[in-house]
């Protein structure tokens, strides 16, 4: 991959170096993977991570904290070889139905850009949807969309030094505001009715969060407890603040109102 939408993803995994992170970038073009078929999630979850390359983005995607996405538009949308990745992740959706409530990484960044001939703004709201949706599913708060139109040659970008300072800026806005994030435990068991209702509370916010399930998980409760000072669930910590029991109006105050 080395046209348009490359130049500028490569300034934006830049500006991210830049403020410390380490970068994988894996070029789609590159690997080797079949579409989704619908009929292969009967046996759902494992199906997903079937024998080809998309093991190469799922191990990749495991431990990221910040996932930029980076497509051209093609009649209208994103990339074919970018949906058909993103179909290929269906299984985290089920995973994710079936664990509603804050089963995403408690920072994680998403950041999308695209790239254009035209300059029409309904494929860059068509591509932007199917990407909102992708980082949803993998538990990424999008926080970054950068479009860029009227590239139609290969390597128009570098007649946009506009373009590549723009992508290269929010490389770094990108981590800077990673660092800054909230960091949101919620310590909980599966029976607790008000557990339910903390994350759900959360959800409804748009707040990403860890869930920790302490009636599985030893250290954790041991952790719990030492926090909190007691053995009750559910158990928020906020940036360090505990809050114990569904406390709304903490929560709220904690989350800076
Ligand atoms: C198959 C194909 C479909 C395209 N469809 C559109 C389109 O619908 N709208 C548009 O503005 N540009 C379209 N383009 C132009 C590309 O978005 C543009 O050339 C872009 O710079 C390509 O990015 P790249 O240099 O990273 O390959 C299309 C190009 C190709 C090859």
């Amino acid at each position: 991959m080395d046209g348009n939408t490359a130049s500028l993803l490569d300034k934006v995994l830049q500006g991210a170096g830049t403020g410390g992170a380490d970068i994988a970038r894996i070029d789609l073009d590159k690997l080797r993977f079949s579409p989704c078929r619908e009929w292969d999630y009967s046996k759902r979850v494992k199906d997903c991570r079937r024998d080809d390359d998309m093991a190469v983005i799922f191990d990749a995607l495991d431990g990221a904290d910040a996932v930029i996405l980076a497509s051209p538009i093609f009649f209208g949308s994103v990339s074919a070889q970018t949906k058909i990745m993103i179909d290929r992740f269906q299984c985290a959706w089920l995973d994710r139905t079936e664990r509603p409530a804050g089963s995403g990484k408690s920072r994680r960044r998403g950041a999308f850009i695209s790239v254009s001939a035209g300059a029409r703004e309904d494929f860059f709201k068509n591509a932007s949807s199917v990407a909102r949706n992708f980082f949803a599913t993998i538990g990424a708060k999008c926080s970054c969309e950068l479009f860029f139109p009227g590239l139609a040659e290969k390597d128009d970008v570098l007649k946009h030094p506009d373009y590549l300072e723009k992508a290269f800026e929010a490389g770094r806005e990108i981590i800077k505001e990673w660092m800054m994030a909230d960091n949101i435990t919620v310590y909980s068991t599966p029976s607790c009715p008000f557990c339910v209702m903390v994350k759900q509370f959360l959800k409804d916010k748009g707040i990403a969060f860890s869930d920790i399930d302490v009636s599985s998980d030893q250290a954790k409760a041991q952790e719990m407890v030492e926090k909190s000072g007691q053995m009750g669930v559910p158990v928020v910590d906020i940036n360090g603040r505990i809050i114990v029991g569904f406390d709304k109006d903490a929560i709220t105050e904690a989350l800076g109102g």
